[in-house]
Formats: structure tokens, sequence, C-alpha cells
């Protein structure tokens, strides 16, 4: 059986199990057709006050034998540079609601200590606040996205704190953070009203959110005329993280009727792989096959929590002016043993990497919506970027998928159309592959496969339209088994690697490994 995909769609029809020699894959991407662009803020971060995520994991301080640049981790800003971060989220997460800003600027000595009862009750010292986090986003390059707290602060705290970080002229509050270090004024790039205002955030009823939603978009504004213009500071309200629609329909009804005095350019969702439910169970080292597959099933739900959520914003808002920020996504698994579970702490193995590209084909496949993404989280917490133990320090196999994505930042989505096989494995059906291809301003195209088989290796014919392929470059990342991971001590075992690929008359034939992720780079 051989029926193509549309452009941009995935179909499952070939089988494939150990053993049985698989149909090779055939890909067909037209150059000639460009979609929407991926906005390179779907490669996003956050970076919660949870478990060792910023304190160990990024703040050390000054006097810290780590070295530091004024007392940020410089591993951990080197290796962050080379993902081009283009955002960060901060301070949470539930984090968010429970945090006022003015406990974490001044003199560090001075600061209040405070309880994270958001995370595990542990003493929050306060020492990485507002500056240290803007210090943190200079050094590696990126732009903040700040979540206000809704939940247990006031619209007038939420100004004062926009106030303090981004007003030019010389307020009292400009003045402090003068005094404080800084006199010029940060940019802040996006601005969440809230987080989970339905749980953690408050408990609060659509409704109930939607009023305070507009009372926090009309007063907590960016102070800075620069800024001011439009698309400078987008704000982000509140959506669900269940595929209910309820939430979303609140939040877009208000937004339809919206005047001069508020508005928001975005709404938030959240979706985990949890493939057991709450509380996550899957193992995050030493599992096998079935977690594997179960996992990769979870997260291929995206695609049908993303397209129930449209739906809703297609009816108010069809020319798609509201964007969704999946601003929480990512493998939840159980607690490594031995450590604090409110500390959210999991290995990260080619399991994920694999999960990491499929939610971001995904996104890239609803790049007319989805314009922002953030990984949860960056580092020591969840399926992190980096992992840490005092001067220990590990790049993971999700690092090294959103290194290999760089080239997809703000680059025009191509279709590809293609049969993308069919992997059972035990009760569990999922497509054998993936793929993805767009253009980057310098002309090249990038185009991506996963191979989600497990065991066996894919070949891939891949006929380019609209251009002429003259040379072919791939890399590609796997592991030696579904749970092969990275540790301090074998930093190696999941890196990417070069891949031979062939090129005649525009057709290109490569084999993936088995649980792969390979990114091909074509040149005019
Ligand atoms: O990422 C961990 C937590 O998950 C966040 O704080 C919260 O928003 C979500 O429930």
């Amino acid at each position: 059986m051989q029926r193509l995909a549309l452009a941009f769609g995935l179909m499952a029809t070939a089988i494939s199990a150990p053993g049985l020699a698989a149909e090779n894959i055939h890909l067909s991407i037209d150059a000639s057709k460009p979609g929407p662009k991926i906005d390179r803020n779907i490669f996003g971060q956050f970076a919660e006050n949870l478990g060792h995520g910023l304190y160990e994991g990024i703040w050390v301080g000054p006097d810290s034998s780590i070295p530091n640049t004024r007392g940020i981790r410089n591993d951990v800003v080197a290796a962050l540079r080379d993902l081009k971060v283009p955002n960060v989220r901060w301070p949470g997460g539930c984090f968010a609601d429970q945090y006022h800003w003015r406990k974490g600027i001044g003199p560090r000595d001075k600061r209040p200590a405070t309880v994270n009862s958001a995370w595990g009750d542990v003493i929050d010292t306060n020492a990485f606040g507002t500056d240290e986090f803007m210090d943190f986003i200079q050094q590696i390059d990126s732009t903040p996205y700040v979540s206000v707290n809704v939940g247990s602060g006031t619209p007038q705290e939420a100004a004062e704190w926009l106030e303090y970080m981004t007003a030019a002229a010389p307020t009292a509050l400009a003045k402090e953070r003068a005094e404080n270090g800084h006199p010029e004024p940060y940019k802040v790039g996006f601005l969440g009203i809230g987080n989970e205002s339905w749980d953690c955030g408050g408990a609060m009823t659509p409704d109930y959110y939607v009023s305070l939603m507009k009372v926090f978009s009309r007063f907590v504004l960016n102070m800075n005329p620069a800024q001011r213009e439009k698309g400078q500071m987008l704000k982000i309200a509140v959506g669900p993280s269940t595929p209910d629609t309820e939430w979303t329909e609140a939040v877009m009804k208000a937004w339809k009727k919206h005047t001069w005095a508020w508005d928001i350019n975005g709404v938030s969702l959240h979706w985990y792989t949890v493939p057991n439910g709450w509380p996550p169970s899957t193992k995050s080292e030493g599992f096998g096959l079935d977690d594997y597959t179960k996992s990769l099933k979870s997260t291929l739900f995206m695609d049908e929590f993303l397209r129930k959520h449209e739906a809703v914003m297609d009816k108010y808002d069809p020319e798609k002016k509201v964007t969704i920020s999946v601003d929480e996504w990512g493998a939840w698994h159980a607690p490594l043993s031995g450590s604090n579970p409110a500390f959210l702490v999991q290995q990260n193995s080619i399991r994920d990497a694999v999960l990491a590209s499929l939610n971001l084909n995904i996104f890239a496949r609803h790049a007319d919506r989805v314009r922002m993404a953030n990984i949860a989280q960056m580092i020591n917490v969840l399926q992190a970027m980096i992992l840490t133990d005092k001067e220990k320090f590990v790049l993971t196999p999700t690092y090294y998928v959103f290194k290999m994505y760089v080239p997809f930042q703000d680059a025009t989505s191509i279709p590809v159309a293609f049969d993308a096989g069919v992997y059972t494995q035990g009760s569990v059906t999922l497509p054998r592959t993936d793929a993805i291809a767009a253009r980057s301003a310098d002309g090249k195209l990038w185009l991506e496969i996963t191979n989600l088989d497990a065991e066996n290796p894919a070949t891939i014919e891949a006929a380019v339209n609209g251009m002429a392929a003259k040379s072919a470059r791939a890399e590609t990342l796997t592991g030696a088994a579904v749970d092969s991971i990275n540790t301090f001590d074998a930093p190696n075992a999941v890196v990417p690697k070069p891949a031979t690929i062939k090129i005649q008359n525009g057709r290109l034939s490569l084999t993936v490994e088995p649980r792969s992720v390979t990114v091909v780079s074509i040149e005019p």
C-alpha cells in the first residue's frame, strides 16, 4: 500500500516488526510551495524556581568555586548560547502565582528568606531575582518571558514590577533599578498573565479568570515607549491543559469583544507526555520498549489537543491574530529514586529526544497558530537540556535535539508528502517515521526525519522538487537502546554523529538508525 500523506500530514500504511524487512519510506519535498514561518519562539525554554532548576542549575553565586560570571554558571551559559534560546519563561509555573518580586531585588544579603511552598517548602534565599534573571537572559542572548502573579498578587504589584523592569523615564522604580546597577530598561518580550489559574494559580472559574485577565492586561503595562509599539511585548493569557475547550472558549469569546482598553496576543496551552496518567509513573532510566512506545503515543496526542483548541480559536479569530503558546510541554516521568519528589528530577534518554522531535514537528505543522512553546524545563527539572550536580555538568539527548533544530528557527516551512509506515509494538501502534522540511533565510533546505521504530532502521528516499538540490549532509542522534542516557561519567553516549547520505538528480537516499532523530541540510 503506497498512499502519500498530504502536505504537512502524516499517514501510516506499511507494517514494520522486528525481523521483517520494512519498505522504504518515500518523501516528496516541494520547495516551490512555501508554508508559514516556523516561529523561532517554539524553541523556547522554561526556568521555574523549582528544585535545582535555578539554584545550582543556573545560579551558584559569585563566590562559588564553580566558574561563573556574576554568580551564573559559565558552562551552562556556553551550552545554552549554542541553542540560540529564543525566550525563557520565568519564574513559573505554579511558583509564579506565589512570587512577590520585591523580595528578589536589592543587595542580596538583605533579601528576605521565604518558603517556596509551590515546590517542597524549601527555603528560598531570593538570591536569584529579577536582575539576576535579566543578567542570565543577556548572557545567553535570549528574551524574557515573565509570568506575573495573578493568584496571590495584585494588578498594582504586577504593574510596579513592569515599571521596575521597563521604565526608561526617571520614575522612582526606574531609579531603584539604576541603584541596583541597571540604569538601562530591560526588554520584556512576553508577559504571562498568570499560570494554570484553574488549578495551582488560584482554582478559578473561567469567568473569574477572564475578569482578572482584562484587568491585568489593562494595567500591567510596559513602561518603555520604545517597547510599547505593537508586537513588542506580547501578552499571553492562561489556557487549559486538557482537550476540554470550555476555558479557551471563555478567553476567546471575551477577546472577540475586546476594546481599546485591553488585549491579549496569545493563549497558553500545557500538554505533558504522561502515558499512564497522573501521578507520572514512567521510569526515566532502566525502562523498556513498552514505556518507549507508550510515551511516543501519548506525545502524538499533542496534535489532536492543538486541533481541538484551534477549532475554538478559529471560530472567534479566523485571522489567527491570537496565537497559541504551548508554554509547558515535555515528558514528565516518575521522580528519580533518592531525589526529593517535589524537585521533579528525572533522567533524559534517547526516548525523550525522539519525543521532543515529534513535539517540535507537530508545532511546526501548526505554525500558522502555534508561535511559541516552552519545554519544561531548562535545567535539572523534568525534560531538561542540562543536568548538573555541583561542578558536574552533562548535556542531555534533548539538548542535542534542540541544537540540531537550530536551522529551523524562523525558517519557512516546506511541505513534505510521505508515507509514514506503521510501527507496532505490543498493543501500541505508531507511525514508523515522521518528517518536516523548511527553508532557511540563506536558501538552504532542511529536512528532519524521526525514526520511531525502536528496532529497525528505515531507508529514506526523498525527491526534492522546486529546487536544484546539489549537495546534502546529514547528522543523526540515536542511542544503543531506548533508555540510553548521558551521564556525568559517560557524557557522550547519545550525541549527534554524521550520517551517510547520497544525492543524485535531486533525489536523496539515506538509512536512518532505529529510535533516531536526523537532520539533513540540502544546498542548492
Ligand atoms: O512544570 C512543572 C509544573 O507543571 C508547573 O509549575 C505548572 O504550571 C505545571 O502544572
